[in-house]
């Protein structure tokens, strides 16, 4: 089981608005543009795409601009119901490593997340599996 029955949006529909996010891609360096939505506790959606830096390091993925922007709005840490990303590689975009860090911070560790390619190939799958035994707020004794 993974989460995604009341979802409230088919899997499709969630990667059609992640594509939509990377639409807006600034990726002058790279030219690889990556597009996400975080589905909030209400079922609102929150777009984010890659935002890149002529500094590189500064760049901030796709996952985390849209995670970012739901928390600036004013959702809640452990609320979010799903996570779709989209890219243009071989097989459905694997986030990266700081990604997958700050999903294990602000996201359930059985939230489903959607990964897709633009050739239509979609894999489904779960914070926790992206990141099993991911350094979080318990380590710290909270
Ligand atoms: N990128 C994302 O936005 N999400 C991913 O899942 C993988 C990588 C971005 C970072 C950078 O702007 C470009 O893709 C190439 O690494």
């Amino acid at each position: 089981m993974n989460g995604l029955s009341g979802l409230g949006y088919s899997i499709e529909r969630l990667t059609e608005e992640a594509s939509k996010a990377r639409a807006r891609a600034y990726v002058p360096y790279s030219g690889f543009a990556v597009g996400a939505v975080a589905v909030d506790a209400d079922g609102s959606l929150h777009h984010g795409c890659n935002v890149e830096n002529a500094a590189y390091g500064p760049t901030n993925c796709a996952e985390r601009t849209a995670l970012f922007r739901a928390i600036a709005d004013g959702r809640k840490a452990g609320e979010f119901k799903a996570v779709a990303v989209i890219g243009d590689t071989d097989r459905p975009i694997t986030p990266c490593g700081v990604c997958r860090q700050v999903m294990a911070e602000l996201c359930g560790p059985d939230m489903p997340v959607i990964l897709s390619n633009v050739r239509g190939e979609t894999r489904v799958t779960t914070v926790s599996e992206l990141l099993p035994g991911a350094f979080t707020a318990k380590d710290m004794g909270n």
